[in-house]
Protein backbone atom coordinates (compact mmCIF):
# COMPACT_ATOMS: atom_id res chain seq x y z
CA UNK A 1 0.00 0.00 0.00
CA UNK A 2 1.54 2.88 -1.22
CA UNK A 3 0.92 5.15 2.01
CA UNK A 4 3.30 2.74 4.09
CA UNK A 5 5.92 3.65 1.64
CA UNK A 6 5.98 6.36 -0.17
CA UNK A 7 7.31 9.23 1.83
CA UNK A 8 7.76 12.96 2.45
CA UNK A 9 11.33 14.42 2.05
CA UNK A 10 12.64 16.34 5.25
CA UNK A 11 14.30 19.67 4.53
CA UNK A 12 17.33 17.60 4.96
CA UNK A 13 16.47 14.96 2.32
CA UNK A 14 15.45 12.31 4.73
CA UNK A 15 12.81 10.42 3.18
CA UNK A 16 10.16 9.32 5.68
CA UNK A 17 7.44 6.84 5.31
CA UNK A 18 3.81 9.03 4.80
CA UNK A 19 2.00 7.04 7.56
CA UNK A 20 3.26 6.07 10.71
CA UNK A 21 2.46 3.63 14.08
CA UNK A 22 1.61 5.23 16.75
CA UNK A 23 2.28 3.37 20.16
CA UNK A 24 1.32 5.52 22.85
CA UNK A 25 -0.68 3.97 25.48
CA UNK A 26 0.32 0.39 24.74
CA UNK A 27 1.89 -1.04 27.83
CA UNK A 28 5.55 -2.45 27.40
CA UNK A 29 5.57 -6.18 26.97
CA UNK A 30 3.41 -8.46 24.97
CA UNK A 31 0.78 -5.86 24.13
CA UNK A 32 3.84 -3.55 22.22
CA UNK A 33 5.59 -6.30 20.86
CA UNK A 34 2.66 -7.93 19.38
CA UNK A 35 0.89 -4.37 17.76
CA UNK A 36 4.39 -3.64 16.27
CA UNK A 37 5.07 -7.23 14.68
CA UNK A 38 0.71 -7.09 13.35
CA UNK A 39 1.99 -3.11 11.98
CA UNK A 40 4.96 -4.17 10.51
CA UNK A 41 3.33 -7.80 9.31
CA UNK A 42 1.09 -5.05 7.65
CA UNK A 43 3.49 -3.08 5.98
CA UNK A 44 4.49 -0.50 8.00
CA UNK A 45 7.86 1.01 8.26
CA UNK A 46 7.61 3.89 10.55
CA UNK A 47 7.10 3.54 14.41
CA UNK A 48 6.58 6.46 16.55
CA UNK A 49 7.24 5.65 20.23
CA UNK A 50 8.52 7.88 23.67
CA UNK A 51 11.14 7.61 26.21
CA UNK A 52 7.67 8.37 27.94
CA UNK A 53 5.71 5.62 26.75
CA UNK A 54 7.79 3.11 28.57
CA UNK A 55 8.05 0.56 25.88
CA UNK A 56 10.78 1.03 23.85
CA UNK A 57 12.41 -2.05 24.54
CA UNK A 58 9.08 -4.09 23.54
CA UNK A 59 8.94 -2.59 20.27
CA UNK A 60 12.81 -2.87 19.26
CA UNK A 61 12.33 -6.73 20.17
CA UNK A 62 9.46 -6.91 17.62
CA UNK A 63 11.66 -5.54 14.84
CA UNK A 64 14.43 -7.57 16.03
CA UNK A 65 12.54 -10.60 15.59
CA UNK A 66 11.12 -9.31 12.48
CA UNK A 67 14.07 -9.77 10.34
CA UNK A 68 13.03 -6.64 9.08
CA UNK A 69 16.22 -4.98 8.07
CA UNK A 70 16.74 -1.68 10.48
CA UNK A 71 17.28 0.72 7.71
CA UNK A 72 13.96 -0.20 6.15
CA UNK A 73 12.37 0.67 9.28
CA UNK A 74 11.87 4.57 10.29
CA UNK A 75 11.72 4.65 14.51
CA UNK A 76 11.31 7.92 16.15
CA UNK A 77 11.21 8.60 19.56
CA UNK A 78 11.39 11.12 21.81
CA UNK A 79 12.84 12.91 24.93
CA UNK A 80 10.79 13.18 27.88
CA UNK A 81 9.07 16.76 28.18
CA UNK A 82 10.34 16.89 32.18
CA UNK A 83 13.84 16.75 31.36
CA UNK A 84 15.13 20.27 30.76
CA UNK A 85 18.50 19.85 31.53
CA UNK A 86 21.52 18.49 29.41
CA UNK A 87 23.35 16.12 31.53
CA UNK A 88 20.01 14.51 32.28
CA UNK A 89 18.92 14.68 28.78
CA UNK A 90 22.51 12.87 27.95
CA UNK A 91 21.67 10.12 30.20
CA UNK A 92 17.89 9.33 29.39
CA UNK A 93 18.88 9.18 25.30
CA UNK A 94 21.77 6.92 26.85
CA UNK A 95 18.49 4.89 28.14
CA UNK A 96 16.40 5.46 25.11
CA UNK A 97 19.82 4.06 22.47
CA UNK A 98 19.80 0.71 24.90
CA UNK A 99 16.19 0.00 25.02
CA UNK A 100 15.67 0.63 21.26
CA UNK A 101 18.87 -1.60 20.93
CA UNK A 102 19.95 1.17 17.62
CA UNK A 103 23.12 3.03 17.18
CA UNK A 104 20.91 5.53 14.90
CA UNK A 105 17.46 7.14 15.41
CA UNK A 106 16.11 7.78 12.71
CA UNK A 107 13.85 11.60 14.19
CA UNK A 108 14.69 12.34 18.07
CA UNK A 109 12.33 14.62 19.24
CA UNK A 110 11.68 17.48 22.33
CA UNK A 111 8.23 15.80 23.43
CA UNK A 112 7.30 19.11 24.68
CA UNK A 113 8.34 22.65 25.57
CA UNK A 114 7.05 22.29 28.57
CA UNK A 115 6.64 19.61 31.59
CA UNK A 116 3.25 17.79 31.11
CA UNK A 117 2.50 18.77 35.05
CA UNK A 118 2.73 22.96 34.07
CA UNK A 119 1.40 22.58 30.18
CA UNK A 120 2.14 26.16 29.21
CA UNK A 121 5.01 27.58 31.15
CA UNK A 122 8.29 29.16 30.09
CA UNK A 123 10.78 26.89 29.43
CA UNK A 124 12.26 28.46 26.27
CA UNK A 125 16.00 29.41 28.01
CA UNK A 126 16.22 25.61 29.16
CA UNK A 127 14.83 24.08 25.08
CA UNK A 128 17.93 25.83 23.22
CA UNK A 129 20.29 23.98 25.49
CA UNK A 130 18.25 21.02 24.75
CA UNK A 131 18.84 21.76 21.28
CA UNK A 132 21.77 22.23 20.98
CA UNK A 133 22.75 18.65 22.49
CA UNK A 134 20.48 17.51 19.80
CA UNK A 135 21.91 18.95 17.05
CA UNK A 136 25.30 17.16 18.62
CA UNK A 137 23.57 14.31 18.27
CA UNK A 138 22.82 15.12 14.88
CA UNK A 139 26.10 15.92 13.76
CA UNK A 140 27.12 12.48 14.51
CA UNK A 141 25.04 10.58 13.03
CA UNK A 142 23.27 9.27 16.26
CA UNK A 143 20.01 10.69 15.03
CA UNK A 144 19.87 11.10 11.19
CA UNK A 145 16.78 13.80 11.58
CA UNK A 146 15.46 16.03 14.97
CA UNK A 147 12.77 18.18 15.75
CA UNK A 148 10.20 19.18 18.11
CA UNK A 149 6.56 18.31 19.44
CA UNK A 150 3.75 20.25 20.81
CA UNK A 151 5.96 23.59 19.96
CA UNK A 152 3.52 26.55 19.22
CA UNK A 153 5.15 29.48 16.92
CA UNK A 154 6.25 31.70 20.01
CA UNK A 155 8.24 28.24 21.29
CA UNK A 156 9.42 27.55 17.60
CA UNK A 157 10.52 31.94 16.59
CA UNK A 158 12.51 31.54 20.16
CA UNK A 159 14.49 27.90 19.25
CA UNK A 160 15.12 28.78 15.66
CA UNK A 161 16.13 32.28 16.75
CA UNK A 162 18.81 30.98 18.89
CA UNK A 163 20.13 27.95 17.05
CA UNK A 164 21.39 26.78 14.26
CA UNK A 165 19.65 23.46 12.84
CA UNK A 166 15.93 24.33 11.75
CA UNK A 167 13.89 21.33 13.71
CA UNK A 168 12.59 18.92 10.31
CA UNK A 169 9.46 17.90 12.15
CA UNK A 170 6.82 19.74 14.91
CA UNK A 171 4.80 16.65 15.70
CA UNK A 172 1.31 18.44 16.68
CA UNK A 173 -2.21 17.60 17.93
CA UNK A 174 -3.89 17.47 14.72
CA UNK A 175 -7.50 16.16 13.66
CA UNK A 176 -10.84 17.12 11.45
CA UNK A 177 -11.73 20.42 13.63
CA UNK A 178 -8.53 20.44 15.02
CA UNK A 179 -6.11 21.74 12.54
CA UNK A 180 -3.79 24.45 14.30
CA UNK A 181 -3.86 26.62 11.40
CA UNK A 182 -0.80 29.18 12.56
CA UNK A 183 1.53 26.42 13.64
CA UNK A 184 0.91 24.63 10.68
CA UNK A 185 1.32 27.71 8.12
CA UNK A 186 4.48 28.49 10.37
CA UNK A 187 5.89 24.91 9.81
CA UNK A 188 5.31 24.62 6.20
CA UNK A 189 6.76 28.51 5.50
CA UNK A 190 9.71 27.12 7.32
CA UNK A 191 10.16 23.21 5.71
CA UNK A 192 9.13 21.55 8.82
CA UNK A 193 6.90 18.70 8.65
CA UNK A 194 3.93 18.57 10.34
CA UNK A 195 2.92 15.39 11.92
CA UNK A 196 -0.01 15.00 13.06
CA UNK A 197 -0.88 12.94 16.55
CA UNK A 198 -4.03 11.85 17.88
CA UNK A 199 -5.46 11.68 13.87
CA UNK A 200 -8.50 10.33 15.62
CA UNK A 201 -8.70 12.41 18.11
CA UNK A 202 -7.89 9.67 20.52
CA UNK A 203 -10.76 7.73 19.19
CA UNK A 204 -13.12 10.94 19.98
CA UNK A 205 -13.76 11.45 15.97
CA UNK A 206 -15.06 7.83 15.84
CA UNK A 207 -18.85 8.78 16.15
CA UNK A 208 -19.29 11.95 14.14
CA UNK A 209 -22.21 11.90 12.17
CA UNK A 210 -21.09 13.86 9.43
CA UNK A 211 -17.85 12.33 9.02
CA UNK A 212 -19.47 9.35 8.70
CA UNK A 213 -21.65 10.18 6.46
CA UNK A 214 -19.34 11.48 4.47
CA UNK A 215 -17.20 7.77 4.80
CA UNK A 216 -20.44 5.78 3.56
CA UNK A 217 -20.08 8.13 0.60
CA UNK A 218 -17.26 7.52 -0.32
CA UNK A 219 -17.17 3.58 0.57
CA UNK A 220 -14.60 4.13 3.65
CA UNK A 221 -14.85 3.75 7.10
CA UNK A 222 -14.43 6.98 9.85
CA UNK A 223 -11.13 6.10 10.45
CA UNK A 224 -9.87 5.95 6.96
CA UNK A 225 -11.77 8.97 6.10
CA UNK A 226 -10.47 11.06 9.29
CA UNK A 227 -6.54 9.59 8.17
CA UNK A 228 -6.98 10.20 4.32
CA UNK A 229 -7.80 14.18 5.88
CA UNK A 230 -4.25 14.56 7.16
CA UNK A 231 -2.66 13.14 4.07
CA UNK A 232 -4.64 15.82 1.99
CA UNK A 233 -2.95 18.45 3.83
CA UNK A 234 0.72 16.61 3.79
CA UNK A 235 0.43 16.58 7.21
CA UNK A 236 2.01 12.63 8.34
CA UNK A 237 -0.71 10.92 10.31
CA UNK A 238 0.24 8.46 13.49
CA UNK A 239 -2.33 6.56 14.15
CA UNK A 240 -2.38 3.85 17.06
CA UNK A 241 -4.44 0.67 17.20
CA UNK A 242 -3.83 -2.54 19.16
CA UNK A 243 -6.01 -4.08 17.38
CA UNK A 244 -5.12 -6.13 14.47
CA UNK A 245 -7.95 -5.76 11.98
CA UNK A 246 -7.90 -1.66 12.86
CA UNK A 247 -4.10 -1.61 12.62
CA UNK A 248 -4.72 -2.97 8.71
CA UNK A 249 -7.81 -0.52 8.30
CA UNK A 250 -5.92 2.33 9.00
CA UNK A 251 -2.97 1.50 6.27
CA UNK A 252 -5.73 1.68 3.70
CA UNK A 253 -5.95 5.02 2.52
CA UNK A 254 -4.91 5.16 -0.42
CA UNK A 255 -8.16 6.79 -2.32
CA UNK A 256 -8.31 10.49 -2.85
CA UNK A 257 -11.29 12.91 -0.63
CA UNK A 258 -13.23 15.38 -3.46
CA UNK A 259 -12.57 19.24 -2.65
CA UNK A 260 -16.08 19.10 -1.99
CA UNK A 261 -15.87 16.36 0.96
CA UNK A 262 -12.37 18.21 1.87
CA UNK A 263 -14.33 21.69 2.37
CA UNK A 264 -17.00 19.63 4.56
CA UNK A 265 -15.00 18.37 6.98
CA UNK A 266 -13.27 21.34 7.21
CA UNK A 267 -16.19 22.97 8.24
CA UNK A 268 -16.63 20.58 11.08
CA UNK A 269 -15.66 21.79 14.48
CA UNK A 270 -17.52 19.64 17.13
CA UNK A 271 -14.91 17.27 17.63
CA UNK A 272 -14.48 17.69 21.06
CA UNK A 273 -10.81 19.54 21.55
N1 LIG B 1 3.76 13.94 20.74
C1 LIG B 1 2.78 13.82 21.60
O1 LIG B 1 2.68 14.56 22.58
C2 LIG B 1 1.74 12.78 21.35
C3 LIG B 1 0.55 12.79 22.12
C4 LIG B 1 -0.42 11.83 21.81
C5 LIG B 1 -0.20 10.91 20.79
N2 LIG B 1 0.99 10.89 20.10
C6 LIG B 1 1.27 9.90 19.03
O2 LIG B 1 0.14 9.79 18.15
C7 LIG B 1 -0.34 8.44 18.19
C8 LIG B 1 -1.84 8.36 17.96
O3 LIG B 1 -2.56 9.13 18.86
P1 LIG B 1 -3.55 8.51 19.94
O4 LIG B 1 -2.90 7.32 20.53
O5 LIG B 1 -3.99 9.63 20.78
O6 LIG B 1 -4.83 8.05 19.19
P2 LIG B 1 -5.58 7.90 17.78
O7 LIG B 1 -4.74 7.19 16.79
O8 LIG B 1 -6.16 9.24 17.44
O9 LIG B 1 -6.76 6.94 18.29
C9 LIG B 1 -6.50 5.71 18.91
C10 LIG B 1 -7.79 5.16 19.48
O10 LIG B 1 -8.70 4.88 18.41
C11 LIG B 1 -8.96 3.47 18.36
N3 LIG B 1 -8.89 3.09 16.94
C12 LIG B 1 -7.78 3.07 16.16
N4 LIG B 1 -8.10 2.72 14.91
C13 LIG B 1 -9.43 2.51 14.89
C14 LIG B 1 -10.34 2.10 13.89
N5 LIG B 1 -9.93 1.87 12.63
N6 LIG B 1 -11.66 1.95 14.22
C15 LIG B 1 -12.08 2.21 15.47
N7 LIG B 1 -11.26 2.59 16.48
C16 LIG B 1 -9.95 2.74 16.19
C17 LIG B 1 -7.88 2.80 19.18
O11 LIG B 1 -8.41 1.62 19.78
P3 LIG B 1 -7.62 0.20 19.84
O12 LIG B 1 -6.18 0.47 20.09
O13 LIG B 1 -8.31 -0.47 20.97
O14 LIG B 1 -7.87 -0.48 18.52
C18 LIG B 1 -7.60 3.86 20.23
O15 LIG B 1 -8.56 3.83 21.26
C19 LIG B 1 0.11 7.96 19.57
O16 LIG B 1 0.03 6.57 19.70
C20 LIG B 1 1.51 8.53 19.63
O17 LIG B 1 2.40 7.76 18.86
C21 LIG B 1 1.94 11.84 20.36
Amino acid sequence: MPALTDTFVLSNGVHIQKLGFGTWQIPDGPDAYNATRTALDVGYRHIDTARAYGNEASIARAIRDSGIPRDDIFITTKLPAEIKDVSRAREVHAQTMAALDTDHLDLYLIHAPWPWTSIGSDHKAENIEIWKFFEELYDAGTARSIGVSNFDVDDLESLTAATDVVPHVNQIRWFIGNTQGPTTAWCKEHEILVEGYSPLATGGLLDNAEIKRIADKVGKTVAQVAIRYLLEYDVLPLPKSTTPSRIEENAAVDFELSAEDIAALDAITDTGR
